[in-house]
């Protein structure tokens, strides 16, 4: 189950995903906003970045103008790796080398045809788990979250 959120500025790409979404059976929760009015984007990014920390999802997407401001803002969750993605290559390495868990994206930057190939790679790509190297690395962004963090 896919938690999606957007503001105003990333309305027409998350239109595009959950036609995606739809066309594929992968349920979906959408946490607004639904029309062009303008909002502000961490209202949006606080209760889908809560709703994947808590574990009520597997993974979110959210889009705003950039995929910046709302990225920023579900990062402030604790247990969030949300990253901006503008390509095929980051959409695949944020999940193979990150295991982030929000796909965000910007729908002034991004062709809604491309957001949807991002989503679907995003979606559709694990964690290298096996890999050691990999696993160090983001426990140690849960240290630094955690203030736990000893270089
Ligand atoms: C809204 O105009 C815009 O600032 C927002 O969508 C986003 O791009 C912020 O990072």
């Amino acid at each position: 189950m896919i938690a999606l959120g957007c503001d105003h500025g990333g309305l027409n790409l998350k239109t595009a995903i959950i036609k995606y979404l739809e066309e594929n059976n992968i349920e979906y929760k959408d946490f607004g906003c639904y029309t062009e009015d303008s909002v502000d984007y961490p209202t949006i990014a606080y209760p889908v970045a809560t709703a994947v920390a808590n574990g009520e999802f597997e993974s979110g997407i959210l889009c705003c103008g950039t995929g910046i401001g709302i990225s920023i803002a579900a990062n402030k969750v604790k247990g969030i790796r949300a990253a901006v993605v503008s390509n095929e290559f980051g959409a695949e390495m944020t999940r193979r080398h990150n295991n982030a868990n929000i796909l965000c994206m910007g729908g002034r930057v991004t062709s809604e045809a491309d957001a949807v190939k991002f989503a679907d790679i995003f979606l559709n790509t694990p964690f290298s788990s096996d890999e050691e190297r990999h696993t160090r690395r983001v426990q140690m962004l849960s240290d630094i979250e955690n203030g736990t963090f000893d270089i």
